[in-house]
């Protein structure tokens, strides 16, 4: 965890009358924030918008949940940005988020470098287009060597796909013999899903009050706390961000056992 106290105090400078910096803990934070990013297409056409706009408007929310992350110390802020379901919506709006994620993801780079953040893809990136693709890569690549936070984006990724991967790798290593039956346990499933290595998220938001998961992480969020606001993701500030944080450190978790004063 990497933290300039006074980056931090300017970056929730003007607080609302509801929340500030002073309501939540700084030692008690979540090591790895998970978003479901819902709500672009309400929000542009409570508006009267194409609901593209509320796409593009929702990249200037993303930004800022990277910066609050990085400023206020958190490891690791993962994003679901496209499911492997989301390939059936029309395919001019396909299109449009396709083109976007590697629009933006050039012009953010300079963020990453700037910021020391490490760029990693939940996902199988074999089906995106290949504009798409090559930008990753590039993103991958020219941030291997960053340790501070970890941004990892979630594209054409889908949970019970990503469980179905990993119990294959699991039974190809079983039946090469590098891998015995009876060392297949969930730290062998874990260590074979888009997220191996990273720990599982504490607390995952999700806007535009829908309360499900979207097959979203199933497996990683076991023991998450989850806030759900009903804020469309492009008004999404750092306010609501330290709101969630709040909300999350007002809970007790057990992990299935009892509560710790
Ligand atoms: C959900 O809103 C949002 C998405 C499917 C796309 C997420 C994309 C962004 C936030 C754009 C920026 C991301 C990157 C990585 C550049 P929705 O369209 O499902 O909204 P609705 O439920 O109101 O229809």
């Amino acid at each position: 965890m990497q933290r300039d106290i006074e980056k931090l105090k300017a970056y929730f400078q003007d607080a609302p009358a509801d929340i500030s910096l002073a309501d939540v803990d700084l030692e008690r934070l979540p090591r790895h924030v998970s978003l479901i990013m819902d709500g672009n297409g309400r929000w542009a056409q409570a508006r009267g918008l194409d609901r593209s706009r509320g796409h593009v408007a929702g990249v200037d929310s993303l930004r800022e949940a990277v910066t609050t992350s990085v400023r206020l110390g958190v490891d690791v802020l993962s994003a679901y940005a496209f499911s492997t379901e989301n390939w059936k919506r029309p395919q001019r709006e396909v299109n449009l988020l396709m083109h976007l994620f590697a629009t933006t993801l050039v012009k953010e780079l300079p963020l990453f470098h700037q910021e020391n953040v490490r760029l990693r893809f939940l996902g199988d990136l074999e089906a995106l287009p290949k504009e798409t693709r090559d930008v990753f890569q590039r993103g991958l690549d020219e941030t291997e060597r960053y340790d501070g936070m970890t941004f990892a984006l979630a594209v054409n990724y889908g949970s019970r796909a990503e469980i179905a991967r990993a119990a294959r790798l699991v039974a190809a290593d079983v039946a090469a013999g590098t891998l015995s039956l009876d060392d297949v346990d969930a730290d062998a499933i874990s260590s074979r899903l888009y997220t191996a290595g990273l720990p599982d998220p504490d607390l995952l938001i999700r806007t535009s009050g829908e309360l499900r998961l979207s097959n979203y992480l199933l497996w990683q969020l076991a023991y998450t706390e989850m806030y759900v606001t009903d804020t469309y993701w492009p008004d999404f500030d750092r306010w609501e961000y330290l709101r969630a944080v709040r909300a999350f450190q007002g809970r007790g978790r057990r992990y299935g056992g009892v509560v710790n004063s």
